[in-house]
């Protein structure tokens, strides 16, 4: 059925939402949908949502209140709640917020333009969740989650050279305090062929860049004809796919980080020497609680066979802050393995307390929201001064970038459209690099020479090579 509605949708959380509402907006435009920037002319308002941490909630509830006013006036208005928070708060949306017409979870997304044309037909509230990890077999709650990954569209990538490419869904690893494996449903990896046939069709449609996803990506694990594909199996079937320039993968858990992976990194040049393995503490007590499965002796351990077998690569962690119990030695010890694993840079979260998890079950939320921000500040300021003295080693040096589009500064200042302005891009470790440059660059990998640095980002020059004049004969 072809209608002419105007999409509106906002994005919050992870890579895996990007790329889900990538797929969302494919398929609704397939149904004729158009897709606009503005809130205010669109029809079907749709949030994609995440419940990693309170405060991603809250945003979107006093996004969804706003929009209460509005309905009274514009009935016709379908508003609808996907995503993790979906799964995770069920019919309590509508309970929150009565004017929401669609509450899809993660695991259903394949569904929304059915859902949608039911909604605009008879406006009754939708439900469209998958089983919770309790209600039924392991397969059954698998099967309730499930794959819509080859229904693509372009126009909603990041760029239009780079796109994510999902090979897991779920998790098991139950660390506890996170909600994941309760919203995204059981670990499963998908076959080798449909990813291959993915990343060749995003290949053919321009794209020179493509990030594998998973929870725990290195955890893949795909059982065919009783041998089983690992990351590393998978890394060297699609590094020939013609097109494709650079290969990313996110994110990595300690303990799956084994010598095979680590030796396709080093050997594979489209793969990025980037590796962002989150520690989430330093203190093996800590670790315990949050049932990691590692202690900080194996965390570093596996470090050093990371700088042992891949030199050139650059590691990122993620950190939580004031998690149950977390003492100020506990915190200490996570300054000592901050300050001696010198990652590139660290994501560093405040604990938030997540129902369902076990955390929350059976620990107590007993830092004070003072002292999380205390510490959260004192380990930034701490990462924050290894960036800048890591970043510093690349002046006077020349890295190649792939240029992604105009720079913050450009687009503020509205220059975007220039024929010649700042750019940003990315090196292959992951490092933001900003120069100024012809927009015919955009798309392309290029060398830049560092002149200055700081903390998150490189500053440079194009380089231009000269012809070699000797050689022309007149
Ligand atoms: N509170 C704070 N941070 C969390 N993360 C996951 N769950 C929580 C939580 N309950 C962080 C972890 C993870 C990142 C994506 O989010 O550091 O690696
Ligand atoms: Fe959450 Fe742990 Fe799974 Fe990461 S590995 S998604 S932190 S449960």
């Amino acid at each position: 059925m072809t209608q002419n509605h105007k999409l509106y949708i906002e994005t919050v959380g992870c890579q895996m939402n990007l790329l889900d509402s990538e797929l969302v907006v494919a398929g609704l435009r397939q149904r004729g949908y158009e897709l606009t920037k503005d809130s205010k002319e669109a029809d079907t308002i749709l949030f994609n949502t995440c419940s990693v941490r309170q405060h991603a909630e809250d945003k979107i509830y006093s996004a969804l209140g706003r929009l209460k006013h509005r309905k009274e006036h514009q009935p016709e208005l379908l508003i609808g709640v996907l995503g993790c928070m979906a799964q995770k708060d069920q019919k309590q949306i509508f309970r929150r917020a009565p004017h929401v017409d669609v509450v899809c979870g993660p695991g259903q997304i394949g569904r929304i333009p059915d859902l949608f044309d039911q909604a605009w037909e008879d406006r009754k509230p939708i439900l469209a969740v998958s089983r919770k990890r309790q209600d039924g077999t392991r397969l059954d709650v698998s099967d309730s989650f499930q794959s819509y990954d080859p229904l693509r569209d372009p126009h909603m990538r990041p760029t239009p050279f780079q796109a994510f490419v999902r090979i897991m869904f779920g998790c098991d690893k139950f660390c506890t305090y996170c909600i994941v494996p309760m919203v995204r449903g059981p670990e499963q990896s998908r076959s080798p062929e449909s990813i291959k046939r993915e990343v060749r069709t995003i290949a053919e449609e321009g794209g020179k860049e493509v990030t594998l996803l998973g929870q725990t990506v290195n955890s893949y694990c795909h059982n065919e004809n009783g041998r089983q594909v690992r990351l590393s199996d998978l890394l060297c079937q699609i590094h020939d796919t013609p097109g494709i320039e650079r290969i990313k993968f996110v994110t990595n858990y300690p303990k799956d980080m084994d010598d095979a992976l680590l030796d396709c990194v080093h050997d594979l040049p489209k793969v990025s020497p980037y590796l962002h393995v989150p520690a989430q503490s330093g203190s093996n007590r800590v670790l315990q609680r949050m049932k990691r499965g590692y202690t900080v002796e194996e965390y570093r351990e596996m470090l050093a066979r990371i700088r042992e077998r891949v030199p050139e690569s650059s590691v990122s962690s993620d950190f939580i802050v004031g998690f149950c119990g977390e003492t100020e030695d506990e915190f200490d010890k996570t300054c000592n393995l901050v300050e001696e694993a010198r990652f590139k840079n660290s994501f560093i979260f405040k604990y938030s307390e997540r129902a369902e998890t076990k955390a929350h079950q059976r620990m107590l939320d007993d830092v004070p929201e003072a002292v999380k921000r205390r510490r959260n500040n004192e380990l930034l300021a701490l990462q924050t001064q290894i960036s800048l003295e890591d970043n510093r080693v690349f002046t006077g040096e020349e890295v190649n970038v792939l240029v992604e589009g105009p720079s913050k500064t450009a687009s503020k200042q509205g220059e975007e459209d220039h024929p010649y302005l700042q750019l940003t891009g990315r090196t292959a470790c992951d490092r933001i690099v900003v120069f100024h440059g012809n927009r015919r660059l955009i798309g392309e990998i290029i060398p830049v020479r560092i002149d200055a640095t700081s903390a998150v980002t490189l500053f440079g020059t194009v380089v231009t090579y000269e012809p070699d004049t000797t050689t022309l004969s007149i």
